[in-house]
């Protein structure tokens, strides 16, 4: 809806709504630009304390997919204390407290509403050299790819809610999505990377699409290099998909093509909606293997999952 409006032009906006960006980018001197980003969302996890945390670490990766620092963030709260006990609100708030805590920014307050329905997130203002902003425009072709974070969080999370799986079996999953992306952005910096985005609700595939048609390449994805959560298959099988894979993958059907010896199930786990999902980085085929080994050191589960090739604005995968 956004391209409805009237598109704004001034030298300081460097990067504003029109490429898809994870969040918007803004020049304060020739050393200094402001990285603005805003998110929230319904409980994903019972546990208040670990929703808290992942819906701010979800909200703080925006400003590490473009290269920036986060300095500051500010809540944002619906709550229904009404009906809801107001502890609840508390534990929320200190998971999401303990996230900026540890992102090194500082929180400044924010804002609550009554509604029927908890939600929860972060408004997070970074810095970032101008020449230093990474988008999803400036892959090249031969470029690696690298992820960050296993895929299958919405699976899980759909699982979870369906109780298929117990608070036990989505362990790794929900740790994964409190971690921060921080330490991938930090190894990152070290190296040339082109373009760089983080995987979120439209999944790999539809965040590969954005960076496609950004930078006006392709890309051929590997499947048998794609890190998947553990059981995350075995759980689509049994139907937990939930339905943002479908609708991405309705949306994303005229760019992406899937080769034959990859079943329908196997393709749909690549439309799968992250939370707080890891980020995609590309870098020169030179570089890809240092920054693997860098990010590893940091402890990120980062894998090579594919290149950019000369097809623009379609991603292929076999
Ligand atoms: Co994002
Ligand atoms: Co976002
Ligand atoms: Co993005």
């Amino acid at each position: 809806m956004l391209s409805l409006l009237p598109v704004q032009k001034d030298e300081r906006l460097l990067v504003g709504s029109e490429t898809f960006d994870d969040a918007g980018v803004y020049k304060l001197d020739e050393s200094t630009a402001l990285i603005q980003t805003v998110d929230f969302f319904t409980p994903i996890v019972d546990d208040p304390y670990l929703f808290g945390q992942i819906a701010a670490a979800n909200s703080l990766s925006d400003i590490y997919a473009m290269g920036g620092k986060p300095l500051t963030a500010m809540n944002i709260v619906a709550f229904p204390a009404k009906t809801l006990d107001i502890k609840i609100l508390g534990e929320i708030l200190k998971g999401g407290f303990d996230k900026i805590q540890e992102a090194g920014a500082l929180m400044l307050g924010g804002h609550s509403v009554e509604d029927n329905e908890p939600k929860y997130g972060l408004s997070v203002t970074g810095i970032v050299h101008p020449d230093k902003v990474k988008t999803n425009a400036g892959s090249r072709v031969g470029d690696k790819l690298i992820l960050t974070k296993p895929l299958g969080t919405g699976i899980i999370s759909t699982a979870l809610k369906g109780e298929l799986i117990g608070d036990e079996e989505a362990r790794e999953a929900v740790a994964l999505m409190a971690e921060l992306n921080a330490g991938a952005a930090q190894a990152a910096q070290d190296f040339n990377v082109s373009a760089c985005t983080d995987i979120t609700g439209f999944g790999l595939l539809g965040h590969m699409y954005e960076m496609a048609c950004a930078g006006k390449i392709g890309f051929h994805l590997d499947y048998s290099q794609i890190p998947f959560l553990k059981r995350v298959k075995e759980l689509a099988e049994e139907g937990m998909v939930p339905g943002g894979a479908y609708r991405n993958r309705d949306y994303l059907k005229t760019c992406v093509e899937i080769k034959d010896s990859i079943s329908e199930l196997e393709a749909l786990l690549l439309y799968d909606p992250q939370t707080s999902g890891g980020l995609l980085l590309s870098v020169s085929t030179e570089e890809a293997e240092n920054l693997l080994r860098a990010l590893r050191e940091k402890g990120v589960r980062a894998d090579i999952i594919g290149e950019a090739v000369n097809n623009p604005g379609k991603v292929i995968v076999s």
